[in-house]
């Protein structure tokens, strides 16, 4: 059944209103993530969109590697809000992913209009 579903064309299977199922099975680490992701970027790049943004919170360890190993960089990181965001979403969980306090929010993107994507600075940080 898995290989059906990642060898799957995802326009195709939008277009027949599978959409949850690859929704549901994400976060078992069969590619269904890094599939949905590639299509995103491959719709943003012919829409014209110049980068690719979103938010995750700071126990979301695998996210944060995840979009890392895509291309994602760390745009901002706002400490404490996530206090202020459970007032509105009270449903929010205090303790997340991997019983770490969920405190934070991480944004993150990735710059498509740079044909090289981002340039990583090592060792003195470029001064
Ligand atoms: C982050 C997430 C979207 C990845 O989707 P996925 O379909 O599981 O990922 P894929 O199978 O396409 O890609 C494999 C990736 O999963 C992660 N992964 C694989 N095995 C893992 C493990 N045992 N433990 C932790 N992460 C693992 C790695 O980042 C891996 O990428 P890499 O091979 O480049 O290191 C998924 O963890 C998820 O759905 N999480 C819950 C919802 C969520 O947090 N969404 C993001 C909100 S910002």
């Amino acid at each position: 059944m898995f290989s059906h579903i990642v060898s799957f064309s995802i326009p195709d299977e939008l277009a027949k209103g599978n959409m949850a199922v690859g929704v549901m099975i994400m976060g078992i680490f069969i590619g269904i993530g890094t599939a949905l992701l590639e299509a995103v970027e491959a719709e943003a790049r012919n829409a014209g969109c110049r980068k690719l943004w979103l938010i995750t919170t700071n126990d979301n360890l695998d996210a944060f590697r995840f979009f890392q190993r895509r291309g994602f960089v760390v745009s901002a990181f706002r400490l404490g809000t996530m206090n202020e965001i459970r007032r509105l979403k009270p449903n929010i969980p205090e303790i997340g992913c991997y019983d770490i306090p969920v405190r934070d929010e991480i944004e993150m993107e990735k710059r498509l209009d740079l044909a090289g994507g981002w340039r990583v600075v090592r060792g003195n940080g470029g001064r």
